[in-house]
């Protein structure tokens, strides 16, 4: 139901018994670390084969990085965060009619996760929605704010741009074809999650999202530039993903995983609120299509390094992975 959403209605003073997390789920905010190593990739830099092992060593050991220079308009960044802060804005009866909690709908203004399934929601609303091809679905796009579409649009068709680059570097850093990953992927949907998380109460108690991995290829996740909130697991601890000025942070999917034969992975991450200010986030995601057959590369298995994973297609992932809770074990273990 639209009163569900976060951000209609006046900021809430405590936080809702539905938004608890139990005592041994809380984000433990004071152990979190921050980690100044976390890879930042100069792709403006001439050197492509630099550029490649810098990507594979940050595929292998962490599992994410932060891109510069990466081609996109910073004013065309801005105008997606600002136009993302406009839209949640909107009085409610606007965005009551975008409302849906079915995760089938290919535009849908939600809450939290999936609500219609899980126990604790999470201190989120967002707008999610498909973007390939742009004239397939922008029609059906919110009208509200007036360049909402335009802006929209300009930024998924860059972006879609720069994942392809992205998926390019990965498959070059692993020792493939620069287009064996795009060839298995098929015609590639793009997905988008425009995450609004409004300011919370008791940001100890809960999450924006809890941990998850991301289901499907690469996710290029623009951070707003003032209020920090990602973290990512590394050996066990959380660390924070502080914003660097004008960069995406690039995020391994499950696929990569297993068609790296899991030598590149598919890290934990999560989403922390803030008790004095609001955080936007635009997750972008580039998805196998359903009928892509997903295994370990070829030239990564044989003697010595036997395949990891099955084959599947990939609508059977995406499936298991919408039926199962975010925060249960990594998907991929099911296809062992
Ligand atoms: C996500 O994991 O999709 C979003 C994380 C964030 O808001 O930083
Ligand atoms: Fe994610």
């Amino acid at each position: 139901m639209a009163d569900q959403l976060l951000s209609t209605g006046p900021p809430r003073r405590t936080l809702p018994e539905s938004y608890v997390r139990p005592e041994s789920e809380r984000p433990r905010l004071a152990e979190v670390e921050s980690d100044t190593n976390i890879p930042v990739i100069d792709l403006g830099a001439d050197n492509e084969s630099h550029i490649i092992s810098q990507i594979g060593a940050a595929c292998q050991s962490y599992g994410f990085f932060q891109i510069v220079n990466h081609g996109m308009a910073i004013g065309l960044m801005d105008d997606m965060v600002e136009i993302t802060r406009e839209f949640f804005s909107l009085p409610p009866e606007e965005k009551a009619k975008l409302y849906s909690d079915d995760p089938a709908k290919k535009i849908r203004l939600s809450t939290s996760f999936n609500i219609r399934k899980e126990k604790v929601h999470n201190w989120r609303d967002y707008l999610r929605l498909h973007c390939y091809p742009l004239e397939d679905f922008v029609p059906g796009w919110p009208s509200k704010p007036p360049s909402f579409r335009e802006v929209v649009s300009s930024y998924c068709r860059e972006v879609r741009h720069l994942g392809f680059k992205i998926l390019g570097l990965i498959s070059l850093s692993l020792g493939l074809e620069k287009d064996y990953i795009e060839k298995v992927l098929g015609e590639q949907e793009q997905h988008m999650a425009i995450n609004y998380y409004p300011q919370c109460p008791e940001p100890e108690l809960t999450y924006g999202l809890p941990a998850h991995t991301d289901p499907n290829a690469v996710t290029i996740l623009l951070q707003d530039q003032k209020v920090a909130g990602l973290q990512v697991q590394r050996d066990g601890k959380w660390i924070r993903v502080d914003p660097h000025p004008n960069a995406f942070v690039i995020n391994l999917g499950d696929q990569i995983q297993a068609l790296s034969n899991g030598r590149y992975k598919s890290v934990w991450h999560r989403a922390i609120v803030n008790s004095d200010k609001e955080r936007i986030s635009v997750a972008s995601f580039l998805c196998p299509c359903n009928s892509a057959a997903i295994s370990p590369a070829k030239k990564l298995t044989g003697e010595g390094s036997p395949a990891v994973y099955r084959s599947y297609t990939y609508d059977e992932y995406y499936k298991k992975f919408w039926s199962s809770n975010l925060d249960q074990d990594h998907c991929l273990e099911l296809f062992k």
